[in-house]
């Protein structure tokens, strides 16, 4: 560990667009086309910046928008039902397939604010975007980072990782850029909901509620228990169709994709030196902004 030089680690695949890093699985075309994706009025898109989140909230809102037939959940891998805009190389079998998945649809995306379908406002689809504290977020991305062979299973220590996120030099650049960029554009728009993390830990019905109320959907009580049951961090590790244990790329000898799903966790990490750089960084970049995270604290 100690002789490896955090300067010639790259991603497999790294490259740049509109300035923000990005690896092989988000190749240039393929966020070119999300572009001019066709999009549908009952669509609903997932945006966030990685380890938000995002992957719980897929789930919640599958279950909402699909509950007559949610037992399909047991059988089908998240990654088809709720299928990511810009992976791999969009060709046209590819937007075939996007275009065949059951409505209404439900997708997911990493790409920046002005990268998203643009029918999207046109035909008013909704879109949930999910933040979560960016301290917790960096270090569940440094685990994630770790383990995940798309994104070269990165050998250095926290402290490295740290650096590199600091300089927004991770796959999908800086978090308080993506996350402003967001947060500007849409913050008064009313089919975009802004979801936070750390609200979905506190209050998970609440959130099923507040999903459910946004889509206009309504539920009875039992369906709605169901979907806190299902979509339980515990329930989510088990079940075949969301845990990514046919995914080979995930070396679970050093980390899982179901890490720990805490609020705070941070702390275990963050140096005080590292803490309060972070600080100083938070508030220059987000004082105007109005948007607020809870760090747990
Ligand atoms: P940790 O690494 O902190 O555990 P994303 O899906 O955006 O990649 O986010 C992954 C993070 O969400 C991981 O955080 C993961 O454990 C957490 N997570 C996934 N499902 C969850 C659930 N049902 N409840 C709470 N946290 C969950």
């Amino acid at each position: 560990m100690s002789d490896f030089d955090v300067k010639t680690f790259k991603i497999p695949g790294q490259h740049y667009l509109d300035g923000v890093l990005l690896g092989g699985y988000s190749p240039r075309e393929s966020i070119e086309m999300v572009k001019t994706f066709d999009m549908f009025e009952d669509d609903c898109v997932v945006s966030a910046y990685p380890k938000s989140g995002q992957t719980w909230t897929l789930e919640l809102l599958y279950l909402i928008l699909h509950y007559d037939n949610y037992s399909e959940n047991e059988e089908t891998d998240s990654l088809l039902r709720t299928p990511w805009l810009e992976l791999g190389k969009i060709d046209n079998a590819r937007i075939r397939e996007l275009g065949e998945v059951p409505r209404p649809r439900v997708f997911k995306t990493h790409v920046a604010a002005h990268q998203l379908p643009e029918q999207m406002r046109e035909k008013h689809s909704k879109m949930i975007h999910v933040l979560r504290n960016p301290k917790d977020v960096a270090v569940s991305y440094y685990h994630f980072y770790r383990m995940d062979a798309s994104l070269g299973r990165f050998p250095g220590t926290w402290s490295q990782f740290y650096e590199m996120f600091m300089a927004g030099n991770v796959s999908h650049g800086s978090w308080f850029d993506h996350v402003l960029q967001f947060w500007r554009e849409y913050k008064d728009n009313k089919d975009v909901l802004f979801l936070h993390y750390e609200d979905m830990v506190k209050d998970h019905a609440g959130a099923v509620r507040k999903i459910a109320n946004f889509l206009g959907k309504s539920l009875n009580e039992n369906v709605a228990e169901e979907i806190v049951r299902r979509t339980s961090f515990g329930s989510m590790k088990q079940n075949p169709a969301t845990n990514f244990s046919k995914y080979e790329g995930f070396d679970y000898s050093v980390s899982h994709f179901y890490r720990k799903g805490k609020v705070g966790d941070w702390k275990n990490y963050f140096t005080v030196q590292q803490n309060d750089e972070f600080d100083e960084v938070y508030r220059a970049k987000m004082a105007d902004s109005g948007l607020n995270v809870d760090f747990g604290e």
